[in-house]
């Protein structure tokens, strides 16, 4: 979705509330529910609480981006939703700290026994149940938004709501996982530990060349050890696989355990934050991000 989507999309917001004065029928229009009344085969996410259908909310994380999660928050989620620490009530609760929160928790906000009878907290996975469709998730929520259809999307805001903590940089919250905190990383802060630390071997310039190391511009979703121009060590050139968010945790957590007998003569980042930093900075390094 553009930037002028997006306008369209908070232009369509403001207006259908000022018209209907009513956020339940703007979310209805803004997002309408494509799926037929009667599905000709069954259909998962129809379910009460059941996986939408496609790649597992852990694959979109991480790829999904936190910030175009902001946008689309701020357009589709704040007419009733505040996102800011310490923030009031709107028509639904405060959604600061909401990942990983017990569900209808927030003290002073009157939830519908719909969604108090939930139960359990909001790991990833439940709030993009959620989010695909409330109704589905809680029959009876008073939640007045029809869902987010588009898996990345939803993943998007996902990430977003996952970046919205005090412990989002403290180690991988629980049930969390590594895809999530690259979802949430800071790319500029990759950036500048690549350049303090791995810079004396790698290039990460377009079209630069191999120095002790690979040149690791395009490295991300290339085979393992498959980069042209450089003679890779056998450990890595017959891993097999390719630089997936995994298995970049896994390399650069531990280049010797990942691939025994690699020439990569560096230690590892023991810090899942600033290794999720890294991995999100490499995987920007493309020409198709
Ligand atoms: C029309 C108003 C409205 C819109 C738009 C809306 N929400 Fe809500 N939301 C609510 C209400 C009301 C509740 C409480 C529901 C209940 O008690 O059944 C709620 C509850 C929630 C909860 C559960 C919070 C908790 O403490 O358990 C989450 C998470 C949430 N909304 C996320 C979102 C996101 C993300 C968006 C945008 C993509 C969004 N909502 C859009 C009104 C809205
Ligand atoms: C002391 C030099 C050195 C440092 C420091 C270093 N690397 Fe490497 N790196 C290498 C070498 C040598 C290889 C090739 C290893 C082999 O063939 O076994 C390599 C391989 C890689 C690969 C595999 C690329 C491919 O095409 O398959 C990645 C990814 C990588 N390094 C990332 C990093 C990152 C990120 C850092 C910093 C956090 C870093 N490296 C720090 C020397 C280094």
């Amino acid at each position: 979705m553009d930037s002028i989507e997006i306008n369209k999309i908070a232009a369509a917001v403001l207006c259908a509330g000022l018209a209907l004065g009513g956020s339940v029928l703007a979310a209805t229009v803004l997002v309408p529910d494509r799926r037929p009344a009667r599905p000709a085969f069954p259909i998962a996410g129809l379910e009460p609480d059941a996986a939408p259908a496609g790649p597992s909310i852990d694959a979109r994380l991480a790829r999904a981006s936190a910030a175009h999660g902001a946008q689309l928050a701020g357009a589709l989620c704040a007419a009733c939703h505040g996102f800011d620490k310490g923030g009031a009530a709107r028509v639904g609760p405060n959604l600061f700290g909401v990942a990983n929160r017990a569900v209808a928790a927030v003290a002073d906000y009157q939830y519908s026994p719909a969604l108090k009878q939930a139960g359990g907290r909001w790991t990833p996975s439940r709030l993009d149940r959620w989010l695909t469709r409330p109704q589905g998730f809680a029959p009876g929520t008073r939640m007045g938004f029809a869902g987010i259809s588009d898996g990345a999307a939803r993943a998007d805001v996902v990430a977003y709501l996952l970046s919205l903590s005090d412990t989002a940089s403290a180690a991988p919250t629980a049930g969390v996982g590594f895809a999530s905190l690259v979802a949430s990383a800071d790319p500029g802060a990759g950036a500048a530990t690549a350049n303090a630390e791995c810079s004396a071997c790698h290039s990460f310039d377009r079209n630069g060349s191999a120095m002790i190391g690979p040149a690791l511009y395009g490295a991300f979703g290339r085979g393992i050890g498959q980069g042209a121009d450089y003679a890779y060590s056998a450990a890595l050139s017959g891993h097999g696989g390719n630089w997936t968010v995994a298995a970049l945790d896994d390399w650069l957590r531990n280049p010797r355990r990942f691939a025994p007998g690699t020439r990569m003569g560096f230690a590892g980042i023991a810090d899942d934050k600033a290794r999720a930093a890294v991995v999100a900075y490499l995987r920007s390094l493309s020409d198709h991000p």
